[in-house]
């Protein structure tokens, strides 16, 4: 069963192919990526009105090469998945649209897909797949949450961020400090030179008990820094990136350490765009090796948005006799979709 994934929720158009028949993880067979963040970085972030053209652009000729490197045509799709949500509504639509014309043009049945599902599931791609039961830390630039996660489509939240989410934190302190969008991996570039100790900054919701996140107070407080370094602040940009990483890798890992304290699991997936960040997986793997926990990342490339988690979660929740692909090609998308309410469902 060949299951093409369309992801075109934000600012990367992303196209995949899995294989997955038979009861393994689907094996992937091509996937191709096109990234606007040249294209956004002029405006400090993403455009959604130029996010959505751009989509229409590349989506057809991403299909191709990954047609091309799977060595198939259209005919031999079984399925064709898109991210319905959540996301910008306008980009969005043009995954979806796509993908329900060229199912209709072919009479395939669709898929919509969870872009969070994508990445929580990603993991299951890398050379160390992990195994269900486990934690799953989704930190992307729109979420931060932990689940317990069962099994496909078993998800339970265990607590969320309460505003920022901890890629929002990255992106807006390195917006702060001058750097271009996303800010993330710039920051985590600049804090390789700095001093992480050199100025103190909060771990908003640190002892709070529960397993909730707030990181608007931290960008605040880089905000306040950035103020009253005024001129001063070139020659101490690299301290202030290292503090703000620490910062927030901190929260993240103690966070993730109590929901694995909570439920009593010994496995952590770490999955979504911040999931790339080195010093969060350095200190995760040191954290965790102390306490016999097994984490499991996706491939670097697969951390932030593509299209092979797509059809990776589709071909997953067919395999688990989850997911009714349908026939019907009038659509919808969901902007605001929590993960727990697609968990079990089409
Ligand atoms: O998962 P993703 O591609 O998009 C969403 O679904 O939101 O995540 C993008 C986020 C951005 O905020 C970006 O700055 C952050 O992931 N990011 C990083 C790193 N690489 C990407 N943050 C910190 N360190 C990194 N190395
Ligand atoms: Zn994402």
């Amino acid at each position: 069963m060949r299951v093409l994934g369309i992801e075109s929720s934000c600012d990367e158009t992303g196209v995949a192919l899995v294989d997955a028949s038979g009861p393994g993880v689907p094996r992937l067979l091509g996937q191709a990526l096109h990234s606007q963040i040249a294209m956004h970085q002029a405006y400090g972030g993403v455009v959604p009105e130029l996010a959505s053209r751009d989509h229409i652009r590349r989506v057809l000729p991403l299909l191709a090469d990954v047609l091309s490197q799977a060595g198939c045509t259209t005919a031999e799709l079984d399925v064709v998945a898109y991210t319905r949500g959540p996301g910008l509504a306008g980009a969005l639509l043009v995954g979806a649209g796509v993908a329900c014309a060229l199912a209709a043009s072919l009479g395939r049945p669709t898929l919509g897909v969870h872009h969070l599902e994508g990445h929580l599931l990603s993991p299951f791609l890398s050379a160390d797949p992990p195994e269900f039961p486990f934690v799953a830390l989704l930190v992307s630039g729109g979420h931060t949450q932990l689940m317990r996660v069962q099994g496909v489509g078993r998800y339970e939240l265990l607590g969320e961020t309460i505003d920022d989410a901890a890629g929002e934190a990255f992106d807006k302190s390195a917006k702060l400090l001058g750097l271009p969008y996303p800010g993330g991996p710039h920051l985590a570039r600049l804090a390789e030179g700095g001093r992480a100790d050199a100025f103190k900054l909060p771990r908003p919701l640190l002892h709070s008990g529960d397993l909730d996140f707030s990181f608007a107070g931290l960008k605040t407080a880089v905000l306040t820094h950035v103020q009253k370094l005024g001129e001063a602040l070139p020659g101490r940009q690299a301290d202030l990136a290292a503090a703000t990483q620490a910062a927030i890798v901190e929260v993240l890992v103690k966070k993730s350490l109590a929901a694995l304290a909570q439920t009593g699991l010994d496995r952590l997936v770490v999955a979504g765009g911040v999931g790339a960040n080195a010093q969060l997986r350095a200190q995760l793997n040191a954290a965790c090796q102390q306490r016999g926990v097994r984490v499991h990342y996706p491939e670097l490339s697969l951390c932030t948005d593509n299209g092979a988690m797509i059809a990776l979660a589709a071909g997953m929740r067919l395999q688990a006799g989850l997911a009714l692909p349908e026939r019907r090609y009038s659509f919808d998308v969901k902007p605001r979709w929590p993960l727990d309410q697609a968990a079990a469902t089409a």
